[in-house]
């Protein structure tokens, strides 16, 4: 990849395990907690797009709670339990390899930031309670604009800080849906996929497939 100037990474799925707070709680959640874990990461980001859809933006954190409550309905989960899981949600855990691979990059001078859904402090608590905070230089939130990715507004936010091209950017995402909303965009996007998907139908295919971020330092 050439010409790389910016590195810009997804937060939730990609570099923070979003399955890790359900995870945690598995003991009092039983063989369930997976689907449960599944189901409302699901219907927070249906509630994104439907939110962006019918112009009732309501921040990430708030998202987050309203699917937490559907799912734990859905699933039956103890209602003394939300708070718990909701404070989980706020310290997620990185994926393994991702502080070195951060490491990595920064120490080769490129541009290091998230762009994400979640509000300015949930990525800030998240960066700096994994002790992550001294490897980026931005953590872009889509409050900025006050839509939800995929809107192209979104991935305007570091074109416009940086002043680079579009083709400038490797964006990385475990999300297929923001690979594809990223790589429509003109980015060149990558897509971390850890558990063998499948991409998606929507006018884009990445060029590069990774299975976990270290890869990464092969490819840039
Ligand atoms: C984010 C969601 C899409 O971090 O994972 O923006």
């Amino acid at each position: 990849m050439k010409n790389v100037k910016a590195i810009i990474f997804d937060a939730y799925g990609t570099l923070f395990d979003v399955n890790s707070a359900a995870e945690k709680c598995k003991d009092k959640i039983g063989d369930k907690w997976e689907g449960f874990a599944n189901f409302w990461r699901t219907t927070q980001l249906e509630y994104t797009w439907l939110r962006s859809l019918m112009k009732r933006h309501k921040d990430f954190w708030q998202i987050t709670e309203d699917s937490l409550d559907k799912s734990m309905k859905a699933f039956k989960i103890d209602p003394s339990m939300k708070n718990e899981l909701l404070n989980l949600y706020k310290v997620l855990s990185p994926f393994k390899e991702v502080p070195e691979t951060l490491k990595i990059l920064k120490e080769k001078n490129f541009k290091l930031a998230i762009l994400s859904n979640g509000t300015p402090s949930l990525l800030n608590q998240l960066v700096k309670s994994n002790n992550l905070d001294n490897l980026f230089d931005d953590l872009f939130s889509i409050e900025k604009v006050g839509v939800y990715k995929p809107d192209s507004k979104v991935y305007d936010i570091p074109i416009k800080k940086y002043e680079i091209k579009k083709s400038e950017v490797a964006f990385l995402s475990a999300n297929t849906w923001d690979v594809s909303g990223g790589g429509n965009y003109g980015f060149n996007a990558i897509w971390v996929n850890r558990n063998n998907n499948i991409f998606d139908n929507l006018d884009y295919k990445p060029n590069n497939e990774i299975k976990n971020l270290s890869e990464i330092i092969a490819i840039i």
